[in-house]
């Protein structure tokens, strides 16, 4: 048996002691599942694994997804997406803009991932603490704090989520082939969502990717996605990831949001991580 202890407050969990390399009984991935459902974000410490080994590791956890981001499929391995800031000969290794704002992973699909998988390779440090960190919020505590008046408000309503709006706030633009865009229509996702397993709700809407509210004006659609965002993403809802190299962490994505610490810099820092998407179900 392995051990969960909590590392962060309200999501986040490390396990110790589990070789997720070899042979995971139905017993112990029960175990697993339930640490997951609790925690929302956990991260399996010291693991040694080849893309075969993480894609049957997560292939437990349900069906595997190809990513739109395909140019940046690990080669040989379609399930695998590099997340990296590494050039060689003048070519990025990886997707390099990975998590620039606070997102739930291809909320902009119909039946967004449940769950994303991290393996980190490489992970850049300074002063001898490790940067690049990955932030985590709970949308469902954030849900749980709001008052019955805003509760009232996003009852019933939906959200459009657009892979074209993101490239707003963003710095650098992220670079989308129309493809992508064509590939990926905006579609509508409960504000208030209820999460498939645990029955909790979570606030689904996100500052970047939300480009309105179904039914509303912009002139009221805006500010109350602007107002849910916030709420979201404050302190009190947050775990902040310290990456160690051989960390596995996997977050659901029905229950928390993300985003990356651009503490780093390129080339010097570099940061290579291996990357898994499941499958999930439409929203409700
Ligand atoms: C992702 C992502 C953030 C990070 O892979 O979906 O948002 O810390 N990554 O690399
Ligand atoms: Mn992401």
């Amino acid at each position: 048996m392995f051990e969960v202890n909590k590392i962060g407050d309200p999501v986040g969990a490390e396990i110790v002691g589990l070789d997720t390399s070899g042979e995971i009984d139905d017993d112990t991935m029960r175990n697993i599942e339930a640490a997951f459902a609790d925690h929302a974000v956990i991260v399996f410490r010291d693991q040694n694994l080849t893309p075969e080994q993480q894609l049957a590791f997560a292939g437990r956890f349900g069906v595997l997804e190809i990513n739109t981001f395909d140019r940046h499929a690990l080669d040989g391995h379609d399930g695998i997406l590099v997340v990296s800031n590494i050039v060689e000969d003048g070519k990025s290794v990886g997707y390099a803009d990975a998590g620039s704002f606070w997102h739930s992973d291809m909320s902009y699909t119909a039946t967004p991932p449940r769950l994303t998988m991290l393996y980190a390779i490489e992970i850049p440090h300074r002063d001898g603490r490790s940067i690049g960190n990955t932030l985590f919020a709970s949308a469902v505590d954030a849900y749980d704090a709001l008052t019955d008046e805003t509760r009232e408000r996003i009852a019933d309503r939906r959200a459009i989520h657009s892979i074209a709006a993101k490239k707003r706030g963003i710095k650098k633009a992220i670079k989308l082939d129309p493809a992508q865009i064509e590939k990926n229509p905006d579609v509508l996702h409960p504000i208030a969502r209820t999460h498939p397993i645990t029955g909790r709700k979570s606030i689904f809407v996100t500052a970047d990717e939300c480009t309105g509210i179904e039914g509303l004006e912009d002139s009221e659609a805006r500010p109350l996605i602007d107002e849910l965002a916030a709420h979201v993403i404050k302190p009190e809802f947050q775990y902040r990831h310290s990456w160690r190299v051989g960390d596995l962490l996997v977050w659901d994505n029905a229950a928390v949001q993300h985003v990356v610490d651009r503490d780093y810099e390129w080339p010097r820092d570099r940061r290579l991580l291996h990357r898994i998407t499941v499958n999930g179900s439409a929203s409700f």
